[in-house]
């Protein structure tokens, strides 16, 4: 009962769009550590069962399911998503991934762990660092007086010494600490005192109580400039060649545990003399010890990096300031010390997820008041405001942690995870309510006793490149995998920013994994500096999928997902395809992105992604076949029917990735019998994206389709007004290949 038969996208896209909104909910294990752009589990649980699976997905779904002996291998294993999901079910797989980092997270998400062990060490740790540390991120609660309120968030200024006068400018982007959605009132930073003033309407925010100077939302710093407030004089930033940048504390998020019964809204305070003596403690002490986990390592540069270094960043350390060095150096000499090999390495996963909260390109989010994490956008976007954050967390006292990003956030979502390894289960909705859904029976990991039998399944990930990927032929019952989309993420420079420390501390525990950096040649992903074009990404992922495809039983899938804004993109997996001898039987769309997500949101962009289903032998139905613009504008609008159903609002973005899909796996169908694997890639690319283009009024669409803008009134021309035609094409048999 194959994915082509079997998978229902309403259903999927329902769950997946669900998931996607709060992915910890539904996947817990993907807390492990960060990985970027993971799929949505439930889509790839959607396509093994409906591959393997008997009936229709939506009640396979939430039952418990074991496919003992099926071998499922993902060559691009990232943060393990469709692993696990095919690990859960009681597969084998088999994962590869090149970046060092993959196999470590991977491996840590299936490596049992003794939950209670693990916590009376994470314990100690908070003990151990509140003894060390935990005293310079105490603050004065400007309410009741008491000392020991906890700072949550310190947010900073960029400075930069005024080229007239040499004094300290502040780079304000704007005065705006916080709205009055989820605090009572909005706050502003006076320009003037810097005191903090608040306010009710924003349009008339009034002078502030302290010096009566006039408050305003407009910053003073915007596109590079800034003029000096003690001169006038008009400066320029970034400033590279003078080093990284300098901060100041500007404002303090604070919680009082005294006051929080009947405050409304939160606590926030103009930093005191106490505070900024907190930190030059900090810094003090920092400069008094000799680092041996803070790495020495220099950015290299990169597509990503090179903002950093456009910014004076040179060093990984330049990122973080001195209470945050001083509080990591502390955390990661307690890891060290660590009996229990497989605490140790949990908590340096630990360590090393936490550093993307504590480090001093992290934001605040004066909607939400929280922290944003660096890697909320798939780069290294440098602002001119940060935010520091409490290093240990907060507990509320009730067993719920106050903010985000401290150490008793991510023990508290990793101890979540591993406890969804023993016991996964599956969120239903119904009607307004979520029903957590226990599936008895499955579980993520290696082996366990099952009653008194001894249930083993492999497990194999391997630290190496795909292309050089040797298994043997007929050995597999499906690929499964989520390919890097070429130049959309750049993992290895993203993720080094974690690797040089997590190769400080588990240097040992690390080696097994290889690779001495998390940067790699042949990574497959378009990378200016790395002079890494579509060409190289074409060759690698051509390589990669003939390997295995040749390891693919007969018949068996290899089904991946896929979205690019640009056709050209689309090329590479049509060669791959094809090179591989596989054809596309099917594409399907799925939601895959968060529309929320800071990177997609407002950008037009796509969150659908397309499964490309290939086999080397099969079927296709044959409404999935098209000769003529009509056809195609037909299929696009069953997915969007069916997508619509489950809940999607397509963007235009949306549904040119699914116009894509559909002309990619068509253009594989065109070329199949006449594909030469053995022309150059450059010919081969070209004839590809040729092919693609045969539609008579092939630029009519794509022309529409190409508009950037998330503007409906574009998908007039193409949709709207066209009677819906479900059945339009010639009858529903299928055509085998
Ligand atoms: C889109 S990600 C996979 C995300 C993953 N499915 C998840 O859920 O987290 C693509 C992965 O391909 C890896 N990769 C890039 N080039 C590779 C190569 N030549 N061989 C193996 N893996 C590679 C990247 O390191 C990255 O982890
Ligand atoms: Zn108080
Ligand atoms: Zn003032
Ligand atoms: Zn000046």
């Amino acid at each position: 009962m194959p994915i082509e038969d079997q998978f229902d996208v309403p259903f999927i896209a329902r769950m997946a769009l669900k998931e996607k909104q709060v992915q910890q909910n539904y996947r817990p294990i993907i807390a492990v550590h960060k990985w970027f752009a993971r799929r949505p589990g439930t889509l790839f649980r959607g396509l093994l069962l409906s591959e393997f699976g008997e009936g229709p997905v939506a009640d396979a779904f939430f039952r418990s399911h074991t496919f003992p002996g099926i071998k499922v291998a993902d060559p691009f294993m990232g943060g393990g998503t469709p692993l696990l999901e095919a690990n859960r079910i009681g597969c084998d797989v088999i994962g590869f991934d090149i970046n060092p980092m993959s196999a470590w997270i991977v491996h840590e998400e299936i490596e049992p762990l003794d939950l209670s062990a693990y916590h009376s060490t994470a314990e100690a740790l908070l003990r151990f660092l509140d003894q060390k540390v935990g005293g310079l991120q105490t603050t004065c609660c400007t309410l009741c007086g008491h000392a020991s309120a906890s700072a949550k968030s310190y947010l900073w200024v960029k400075t930069l010494p005024c080229e007239e006068c040499g004094r300290d400018v502040n780079l304000f982007p704007g005065f705006l600490v916080a709205k009055d959605r989820r605090h009572t009132k909005n706050v502003l930073l006076c320009p003037q005192c810097g005191e903090l003033c608040e306010v009710d309407d924003l349009s008339d925010p009034g002078s502030c109580h302290v010096c009566h100077g006039v408050l305003s939302l407009e910053g003073v710093a915007r596109k590079g400039h800034c003029n000096c407030h003690h001169c006038g004089r008009r400066n320029t930033y970034p400033r590279p060649d003078a080093g990284p940048p300098e901060h100041r504390m500007f404002a303090i998020e604070y919680h009082c545990h005294h006051c929080k019964v009947g405050h409304k809204g939160r606590f926030f305070k103009k930093p005191d003399p106490g505070d900024l003596e907190a930190y030059a403690l900090a810094e003090r002490q920092w400069q008094a010890m000799e680092a041996r986990f803070v790495p020495v390592e220099d950015i290299p540069l990169g597509d990503e990096t090179g903002r950093l270094h456009r910014w004076g960043y040179r060093r990984y350390r330049d990122m973080f300031n001195a209470r945050q060095l001083l509080g990591l150096e502390w955390s990661a000499r307690f890891i060290e010390k660590v009996g229990d090999a497989r605490i140790r390495r949990a908590l340096a996963t630990n360590l090393s997820d936490l550093l993307r909260y504590q480090n001093m390109l992290c934001r605040y989010d004066v909607m939400a008041l929280k922290a944003l994490d660096i890697f909320s956008i798939h780069g290294f976007p440098v602002g001119l405001v940060q935010c520091e954050s409490n290093l240990l967390g907060i507990a509320n006292g009730r067993g719920v942690n106050v903010g985000s990003g401290g150490w008793r956030n991510i023990i508290d979502k990793y101890s979540k995870a591993k406890a969804y390894c023993d016991h996964p289960f599956e969120v239903d909705h119904r009607g307004s309510r979520k029903v957590q859904i226990p599936i008895h029976g499955e579980w993520i990991g290696e082996a366990r006793l099952n009653g008194k039998a001894f249930s083993p399944r492999q497990v194999q990930l391997q630290c190496q490149s795909a292309t050089t990927a040797d298994l043997p032929e007929n050995s597999l019952d499906a690929v499964f995998t989520d390919p890097p989309y070429f130049g959309n993420v750049q993992y290895g420079e993203l993720m080094d920013f974690c690797f040089v420390w997590l190769k400080r501390l588990a240097r040992d525990d690390l080696v097994r994994w290889g690779g001495d950096t998390s940067k790699h040649a042949d990574e497959l992903t378009g990378n200016a500096t790395q002079a890494r074009g579509l060409e190289h990404f074409t060759t690698g992922l051509s390589v990669v999928y003939s390997r295995m495809a040749k390891a693919l039983k007969p018949g068996a899938p290899l089904a991946f997902t896929y979205h690019h804004n640009r056709l050209e993109a689309y090329g590479a997996v049509g060669v791959a395809i094809l090179d591989a001898g596989l054809t596309c039987s099917t594409s399907i769309p799925c939601p895959a992105e968060m529309g929320g997500s800071i990177h997609i949101h407002g950008t037009g962009s796509s969150i659908v992604d397309t499964v490309f289903v290939c086999r080397k032998h099969g079927h296709v139905d044959a409404r999935q076949l098209f000769y003529d613009t009509e056809q195609l504008l037909d299929i696009v609008d069953r997915d969007l029917e069916a997508l619509r159903l489950g809940g999607v609002q397509p963007t235009l973005g949306d549904i040119r990735c699914i116009l894509f899909g559909h002309l990619t796996r068509m253009g594989v169908w065109n070329l199949r019998k006449t594909w030469e694997p053995g022309l150059p890639v450059e010919q081969k690319l070209h004839r590809f994206t040729q092919a693609l283009q045969w539609l008579p009024d092939f630029s009519r669409v794509l022309d529409r389709a190409g508009k950037e803008q998330d503007d409906d009134r574009h998908l007039g021309g193409l949709f709207a007004g066209r009677p819906f035609r479900s059945s339009s094409l010639e009858g529903n048999h299928a055509v085998s290949f």
